[in-house]
Protein backbone atom coordinates (compact mmCIF):
# COMPACT_ATOMS: atom_id res chain seq x y z
CA UNK A 1 0.00 0.00 0.00
CA UNK A 2 2.60 2.06 0.87
CA UNK A 3 4.12 2.44 -2.99
CA UNK A 4 0.48 4.28 -4.09
CA UNK A 5 1.15 7.16 -1.18
CA UNK A 6 3.06 10.31 -3.33
CA UNK A 7 5.98 11.71 -1.69
CA UNK A 8 5.73 14.91 -0.59
CA UNK A 9 7.96 18.15 0.02
CA UNK A 10 6.72 20.93 1.58
CA UNK A 11 8.98 24.14 2.51
CA UNK A 12 7.36 26.54 4.99
CA UNK A 13 8.67 30.03 4.19
CA UNK A 14 7.13 31.16 7.35
CA UNK A 15 6.98 35.09 7.78
CA UNK A 16 9.78 36.21 5.15
CA UNK A 17 10.50 37.45 1.85
CA UNK A 18 8.74 40.03 -0.25
CA UNK A 19 7.58 39.44 -3.13
CA UNK A 20 10.15 40.42 -5.33
CA UNK A 21 12.35 37.84 -3.11
CA UNK A 22 9.46 34.80 -3.28
CA UNK A 23 9.95 35.20 -7.06
CA UNK A 24 13.43 35.00 -6.93
CA UNK A 25 13.49 31.98 -4.68
CA UNK A 26 10.55 29.72 -6.85
CA UNK A 27 12.67 30.87 -10.30
CA UNK A 28 15.92 29.74 -8.04
CA UNK A 29 14.54 26.40 -7.17
CA UNK A 30 12.35 25.49 -10.63
CA UNK A 31 16.03 25.89 -12.47
CA UNK A 32 17.41 23.14 -9.76
CA UNK A 33 14.45 20.76 -9.99
CA UNK A 34 13.12 18.91 -12.22
CA UNK A 35 9.21 17.75 -12.41
CA UNK A 36 8.37 14.49 -11.70
CA UNK A 37 4.80 12.62 -11.13
CA UNK A 38 5.93 10.85 -8.17
CA UNK A 39 6.71 13.36 -5.81
CA UNK A 40 4.60 16.41 -4.52
CA UNK A 41 7.03 19.44 -4.31
CA UNK A 42 4.64 22.97 -2.58
CA UNK A 43 5.95 25.82 -0.99
CA UNK A 44 4.36 27.79 1.47
CA UNK A 45 4.94 31.71 1.07
CA UNK A 46 3.15 34.66 2.47
CA UNK A 47 -0.65 35.51 1.70
CA UNK A 48 0.42 38.14 -0.32
CA UNK A 49 2.85 36.61 -2.67
CA UNK A 50 0.18 33.74 -3.52
CA UNK A 51 -1.00 35.37 -6.66
CA UNK A 52 1.82 36.12 -7.86
CA UNK A 53 3.36 33.12 -7.39
CA UNK A 54 0.73 31.47 -9.08
CA UNK A 55 1.20 33.28 -12.00
CA UNK A 56 4.25 32.81 -12.41
CA UNK A 57 5.31 29.18 -11.13
CA UNK A 58 5.86 26.03 -13.59
CA UNK A 59 2.90 24.06 -12.29
CA UNK A 60 4.45 20.91 -13.07
CA UNK A 61 7.72 21.86 -10.81
CA UNK A 62 5.98 23.40 -7.93
CA UNK A 63 2.55 23.96 -5.82
CA UNK A 64 1.30 26.48 -3.56
CA UNK A 65 0.51 26.45 -0.18
CA UNK A 66 -0.78 28.81 2.86
CA UNK A 67 0.37 28.50 6.25
CA UNK A 68 -2.71 29.03 7.83
CA UNK A 69 -6.76 29.50 6.90
CA UNK A 70 -9.30 31.03 8.80
CA UNK A 71 -11.91 28.38 9.68
CA UNK A 72 -15.46 30.02 8.53
CA UNK A 73 -15.51 31.62 4.60
CA UNK A 74 -16.52 34.95 4.87
CA UNK A 75 -17.43 37.25 7.75
CA UNK A 76 -16.90 39.78 10.83
CA UNK A 77 -12.92 38.43 11.17
CA UNK A 78 -10.72 41.55 10.73
CA UNK A 79 -7.19 40.58 9.43
CA UNK A 80 -7.99 37.17 8.43
CA UNK A 81 -7.65 35.14 5.62
CA UNK A 82 -10.51 32.12 4.81
CA UNK A 83 -9.67 29.02 2.45
CA UNK A 84 -12.17 30.08 0.02
CA UNK A 85 -10.21 32.97 -0.90
CA UNK A 86 -6.63 31.11 -1.42
CA UNK A 87 -8.46 28.17 -2.91
CA UNK A 88 -7.53 29.34 -6.17
CA UNK A 89 -3.87 29.59 -5.72
CA UNK A 90 -3.23 26.71 -3.20
CA UNK A 91 -3.57 23.06 -3.23
CA UNK A 92 -1.83 22.64 0.41
CA UNK A 93 -2.49 24.59 4.18
CA UNK A 94 -0.53 24.26 7.04
CA UNK A 95 -2.79 23.77 10.28
CA UNK A 96 -2.12 23.84 13.61
CA UNK A 97 1.56 24.73 13.00
CA UNK A 98 3.09 24.87 16.66
CA UNK A 99 3.84 28.45 16.11
CA UNK A 100 0.72 28.79 15.61
CA UNK A 101 -0.83 26.98 18.31
CA UNK A 102 1.90 29.00 20.64
CA UNK A 103 -0.35 31.66 20.07
CA UNK A 104 -3.02 30.39 21.40
CA UNK A 105 -4.86 28.44 18.48
CA UNK A 106 -7.05 25.39 20.53
CA UNK A 107 -7.52 22.25 19.00
CA UNK A 108 -11.15 22.81 18.73
CA UNK A 109 -9.96 25.77 16.33
CA UNK A 110 -7.63 24.04 14.32
CA UNK A 111 -10.06 21.19 14.00
CA UNK A 112 -12.75 23.82 12.46
CA UNK A 113 -9.91 25.32 9.95
CA UNK A 114 -8.96 21.00 8.62
CA UNK A 115 -12.49 21.34 7.90
CA UNK A 116 -12.42 24.40 6.15
CA UNK A 117 -9.23 23.56 4.00
CA UNK A 118 -10.95 20.10 2.82
CA UNK A 119 -14.50 21.58 2.05
CA UNK A 120 -12.51 24.47 0.22
CA UNK A 121 -11.21 21.53 -1.95
CA UNK A 122 -7.64 22.17 -0.19
CA UNK A 123 -5.51 19.35 1.24
CA UNK A 124 -4.90 19.89 5.24
CA UNK A 125 -1.39 19.51 6.49
CA UNK A 126 -2.03 18.94 10.21
CA UNK A 127 0.97 19.53 12.58
CA UNK A 128 1.26 17.62 15.49
CA UNK A 129 4.13 16.97 18.03
CA UNK A 130 5.18 17.08 21.48
CA UNK A 131 7.20 19.41 23.35
CA UNK A 132 10.68 18.63 24.83
CA UNK A 133 8.64 18.98 28.27
CA UNK A 134 6.14 16.15 27.45
CA UNK A 135 8.80 13.80 25.72
CA UNK A 136 10.90 14.10 29.14
CA UNK A 137 7.87 12.73 30.42
CA UNK A 138 7.12 9.79 28.05
CA UNK A 139 3.93 11.65 27.22
CA UNK A 140 4.93 12.22 23.37
CA UNK A 141 2.17 8.91 22.62
CA UNK A 142 -0.41 10.14 24.05
CA UNK A 143 0.36 14.18 22.91
CA UNK A 144 0.54 13.05 19.40
CA UNK A 145 -2.64 11.09 19.82
CA UNK A 146 -4.95 13.51 21.32
CA UNK A 147 -4.12 16.59 18.95
CA UNK A 148 -4.51 14.01 15.80
CA UNK A 149 -7.81 12.83 17.13
CA UNK A 150 -8.59 16.16 17.99
CA UNK A 151 -7.81 17.63 14.70
CA UNK A 152 -9.27 15.09 12.41
CA UNK A 153 -12.61 15.14 13.92
CA UNK A 154 -14.69 17.11 11.87
CA UNK A 155 -13.69 14.72 8.56
CA UNK A 156 -15.32 11.36 7.58
CA UNK A 157 -13.09 8.54 7.04
CA UNK A 158 -12.61 9.20 3.33
CA UNK A 159 -11.53 13.06 3.88
CA UNK A 160 -8.99 12.22 6.33
CA UNK A 161 -7.60 9.36 4.11
CA UNK A 162 -6.53 12.78 1.89
CA UNK A 163 -4.96 14.71 4.57
CA UNK A 164 -1.59 15.11 5.21
CA UNK A 165 -0.20 14.87 8.68
CA UNK A 166 3.12 16.73 9.58
CA UNK A 167 4.82 15.09 12.67
CA UNK A 168 6.92 18.19 14.08
CA UNK A 169 8.09 17.34 17.35
CA UNK A 170 7.94 21.24 19.07
CA UNK A 171 11.76 20.77 20.09
CA UNK A 172 13.33 19.82 17.04
CA UNK A 173 11.34 23.18 15.00
CA UNK A 174 14.58 25.81 13.70
CA UNK A 175 16.53 24.50 17.10
CA UNK A 176 18.80 22.59 14.66
CA UNK A 177 18.09 19.29 17.19
CA UNK A 178 16.75 17.26 13.96
CA UNK A 179 14.68 14.18 16.30
CA UNK A 180 16.28 10.68 15.65
CA UNK A 181 15.04 7.89 12.56
CA UNK A 182 14.52 5.67 15.95
CA UNK A 183 11.77 9.30 17.31
CA UNK A 184 10.21 9.31 13.98
CA UNK A 185 9.66 5.56 13.12
CA UNK A 186 8.13 5.56 16.27
CA UNK A 187 5.90 8.30 15.82
CA UNK A 188 4.56 7.79 12.63
CA UNK A 189 3.73 4.84 13.67
CA UNK A 190 1.73 5.75 16.29
CA UNK A 191 0.06 8.43 14.08
CA UNK A 192 -0.92 5.31 11.77
CA UNK A 193 -1.87 3.18 14.45
CA UNK A 194 -4.89 6.03 16.01
CA UNK A 195 -5.92 6.63 12.40
CA UNK A 196 -6.30 3.03 12.23
CA UNK A 197 -8.75 2.77 15.23
CA UNK A 198 -10.67 5.39 14.21
CA UNK A 199 -11.07 4.90 10.74
CA UNK A 200 -9.80 1.59 9.59
CA UNK A 201 -6.93 -0.04 8.33
CA UNK A 202 -7.09 1.83 4.75
CA UNK A 203 -7.66 5.17 5.71
CA UNK A 204 -4.38 4.97 7.92
CA UNK A 205 -2.31 3.33 5.31
CA UNK A 206 -3.80 6.27 2.68
CA UNK A 207 -2.89 8.81 4.87
CA UNK A 208 0.39 10.71 4.11
CA UNK A 209 2.84 11.32 7.24
CA UNK A 210 5.39 13.69 6.61
CA UNK A 211 8.42 14.64 9.53
CA UNK A 212 9.29 18.29 10.28
CA UNK A 213 11.90 19.63 12.35
CA UNK A 214 15.62 21.45 11.52
CA UNK A 215 15.35 18.85 7.94
CA UNK A 216 18.61 19.76 6.46
CA UNK A 217 19.87 18.04 2.85
CA UNK A 218 22.63 16.24 4.97
CA UNK A 219 19.84 13.76 6.28
CA UNK A 220 17.18 13.71 4.10
CA UNK A 221 18.59 10.42 2.33
CA UNK A 222 18.87 8.52 5.67
CA UNK A 223 15.23 9.75 6.99
CA UNK A 224 13.53 9.51 3.93
CA UNK A 225 14.16 5.58 4.55
CA UNK A 226 12.19 5.48 7.29
CA UNK A 227 9.54 3.06 7.51
CA UNK A 228 5.94 4.96 6.46
CA UNK A 229 7.62 8.12 5.76
CA UNK A 230 5.77 9.77 3.06
CA UNK A 231 8.21 13.53 3.02
CA UNK A 232 9.41 16.48 4.88
CA UNK A 233 8.31 19.71 6.33
CA UNK A 234 11.00 22.06 5.99
CA UNK A 235 11.34 25.47 7.44
CA UNK A 236 14.68 27.61 7.66
CA UNK A 237 15.93 25.54 4.64
CA UNK A 238 13.55 26.22 2.18
CA UNK A 239 14.48 29.56 2.00
CA UNK A 240 18.21 28.37 0.30
CA UNK A 241 17.26 26.78 -3.18
CA UNK A 242 20.05 24.62 -2.70
CA UNK A 243 19.41 23.07 0.23
CA UNK A 244 15.78 22.88 -0.54
CA UNK A 245 16.34 21.28 -4.02
CA UNK A 246 18.71 18.85 -2.48
CA UNK A 247 16.09 17.79 -0.56
CA UNK A 248 13.66 17.47 -3.41
CA UNK A 249 15.95 15.78 -5.33
CA UNK A 250 16.73 12.42 -2.84
CA UNK A 251 12.99 12.45 -2.05
CA UNK A 252 12.42 12.29 -5.77
CA UNK A 253 15.23 9.26 -5.97
CA UNK A 254 13.46 7.47 -3.13
CA UNK A 255 9.86 7.90 -4.27
CA UNK A 256 11.04 6.48 -7.98
CA UNK A 257 12.57 3.52 -6.39
CA UNK A 258 9.72 2.61 -4.36
CA UNK A 259 7.42 2.72 -7.04
CA UNK A 260 9.67 1.06 -9.58
CA UNK A 261 9.93 -1.77 -6.81
CA UNK A 262 6.08 -2.35 -6.52
CA UNK A 263 6.09 -3.20 -10.20
CA UNK A 264 8.27 -6.22 -10.17
P1 LIG B 1 12.55 24.09 10.60
O1 LIG B 1 10.98 24.39 10.65
O2 LIG B 1 12.80 23.19 9.42
O3 LIG B 1 13.18 25.45 10.43
O4 LIG B 1 12.90 23.45 11.89
C1 LIG B 1 10.03 23.39 10.37
C2 LIG B 1 8.64 23.94 10.51
O5 LIG B 1 8.45 24.84 11.32
O6 LIG B 1 7.71 23.51 9.81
Amino acid sequence: MSSARKKLVIGNWKMNLDNGEALSLIAHIEKLISASAKVDVAVCPSFVALELLHEKLEPLKLKLGVQNVHYVDHGPFTGEVSASMVREFVDFAIIGHSERRAMGETNDVIARKVSAAMRNGITPVLCVGENLFERQDGETGQVVHDQLAAGLVMLTGKEVAKTVIAYEPVWAIGTGEIAQPEQVKEAIGSIRKTIAHQYGETVASAVRVVYGGSVVAEFAEEYIKVKNLDGFLVGGASLKPVEFASIVKTVQRQGSKKIAAAKN
